[in-house]
């Protein structure tokens, strides 16, 4: 009896280790999780999991978007998950795996947009953390048109950090930019905006103050030196808590952000959705843009808004009564021939959206970047011009070659961009690999790209009629300088592969 009566605590015993250390060694929970960037920096971000058995659910929250997690499986105290994610404009299954153990977790993350394969080191998530990363919802204003700002007549040009510099952009190369763009002939050319995009941000101050981090220490200064160039200087921010870097965003502080950018005296601002689909739908865009375009309104300073939300919930449609003078309509552009001529032959249709003060944004500019050919850089800017979209351009302009600087500086094509009728082009006519846009210009003229999207040269042919012209016009070819005379019925000619021939015609 004193045996059996014995037992019976210790096997209670054992069964609450058992069940103790079972749920210790369950993934069920939040999450947080650190890597190491190879310049300094750090990545973060969050698992909210949930494990039956060998089965696992829930997200990952990446700092711009939470994903929903696949194929997940728990194996010993191994891991593995796949999510489904739109990278440029492609979807793509990125493969996560990792590890735990009790309340620690290290996870496998694989290549993802400009980011390399990354190591997170992470444990349970606080009760703060949590709130941080899915904070409470702010209800979006009510809608009413914000009215407009006068700014971006035509197309705002420029330069961006983005493209070429990703998260390596600080004062002083900002400053060389600047200087740059004043030497080589683009400021003359007509680009403008010196445009800091992600990861200039630090936290903010006890009354609330964004703060810039170590590479920009002090916005006004370089405000100030920027405005001495004759040009003017942009920022970027999300309405989000967080940035698509996983930087401070600008989420309940809105109209604070933009007096402090008034008050350093920013000319332009890139707003991007990012962390904001952690508290919002796609729905509530228009209000949430609204409220930032009105408090750049109030801040009493002509400051651009530009929208990022990658052309989501139709934005051509309400872009210019939340205040917006460009916006996205498309992903992320990448350094590619495929990428490029995929979002150019995209915006076909958008054209009726576009006009003067609020322009669709096709994206900035991979021109002199390196990963297409100069045939292919003229067709990316001819197709950028006719579509009257922000030219901002994506390279190091410090050490633009020429040959770059004459794609981005050619007068005759940027005109065609600028025209002060402020029409898009759209597309006339398409073959299998060919396709002719056009562009109406001030004047009755009209702007022809004869585009050949193909791998061998090929000749392209427009009638007049296609254009909706008749009888004799003059035709003068804007990439070659060279006026062609008077021509009567149509034009063709050879077209490279993966080239474009852009004449102006005029009755
Ligand atoms: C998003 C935007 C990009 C760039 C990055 C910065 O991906 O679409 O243009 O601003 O964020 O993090």
């Amino acid at each position: 009896m004193r045996r059996k009566l014995g037992l019976i605590p210790w096997s209670l015993l054992l069964c609450l280790l058992f069940s103790l250390s079972a749920s210790a060694a369950d993934l069920t929970g939040d999450w947080i999780a650190t890597a190491p960037l190879p310049d300094g920096g750090s990545m973060q971000l969050m698992l909210r999991l949930k494990q039956e058995g060998a089965k696992l659910t829930g997200i990952v929250s990446l700092s711009s978007r939470d994903l929903a997690l696949q194929n997940g499986q728990v194996s010993g105290q191994g891991f593995a998950f796949t999510v489904q994610t739109t990278l440029g404009d492609e979807s793509r299954t990125l493969s996560y795996s990792g590890t735990f153990n009790g309340d620690e977790i290290e996870l496998s993350a694989p290549p993802r947009g400009t980011l390399p394969p990354l190591q997170y080191k992470g444990r349970r998530a606080s009760a703060a953390e949590v709130a941080a990363n899915w904070p409470a919802r702010i209800d979006p204003p009510a809608r009413h048109d914000v009215a407009s700002n006068g700014l971006a007549p035509t197309p705002p040009m420029g330069w961006n950090s983005w493209n070429h510099f990703h998260r390596h952009i600080d004062d002083k190369t900002v400053r060389e930019i600047a200087d740059a763009m004043v030497a080589n002939g683009m400021k003359d050319a007509g680009y403008i905006y010196v445009n800091i995009d992600d990861t200039w941000e630090d936290s903010r101050d006890a009354q609330g103050n964004i703060l810039t981090n170590s590479k920009f220490p002090d916005m006004k200064a370089l405000a100030a030196y920027v405005h001495s160039k004759g040009l003017k200087l942009g920022i970027y921010s999300s309405p989000g808590t967080r940035t698509c870097a996983n930087f401070e965003g600008s989420y309940g502080h809105e109209a604070q952000d933009a007096r402090t950018y008034a008050a350093w005296g920013i000319d332009y601002l890139k707003y991007d959705w990012c962390s904001a689909s952690k508290v919002y739908q796609d729905s509530d865009m228009p209000a949430i843009y609204q409220k930032m375009g009105e408090a750049l309104l109030a801040a009493g300073r002509p400051i651009v808004y530009s929208l990022c939300q990658y052309g989501r919930d139709n934005v051509w449609e309400w872009g210019p009564s939340v205040g917006g003078n460009l916006w996205r309509t498309t992903g992320d552009i990448s350094d590619t021939w495929k990428s490029m001529i995929k979002i150019a032959f995209a915006q076909e249709g958008l054209e009726k959206w576009a006009g003067p003060g609020h322009w669709n944004d096709p994206d900035m500019l991979e021109v002199g970047n390196g990963g297409m050919s100069d045939e292919e850089y003229r067709t990316h800017m001819t197709i950028w011009c006719v579509l009257a979209a922000p030219l901002l351009a994506g390279n190091d302009l410090r050490s633009a070659s020429r040959a770059t600087l004459d794609i981005l500086e050619n007068r005759e094509v940027v005109g065609v961009d600028q025209d002060a009728l402020g029409k898009q082009g759209h597309r006339v006519l398409t073959a299998a690999n060919t396709a002719v846009w056009a562009k109406p210009l001030a004047g009755g003229g009209q702007a022809v790209a004869l585009f050949n999207a193909g791998s061998e040269a090929t000749t392209v042919a427009v009638k007049w009629s296609d254009l909706g012209l008749s009888g004799t016009l003059q035709v003068r070819d804007l990439w070659a300088h060279a006026d062609r005379g008077k021509v009567a019925d149509g034009f063709s000619s050879q077209v490279p592969p993966h080239g474009v021939v852009l004449i102006k015609v005029k009755p």
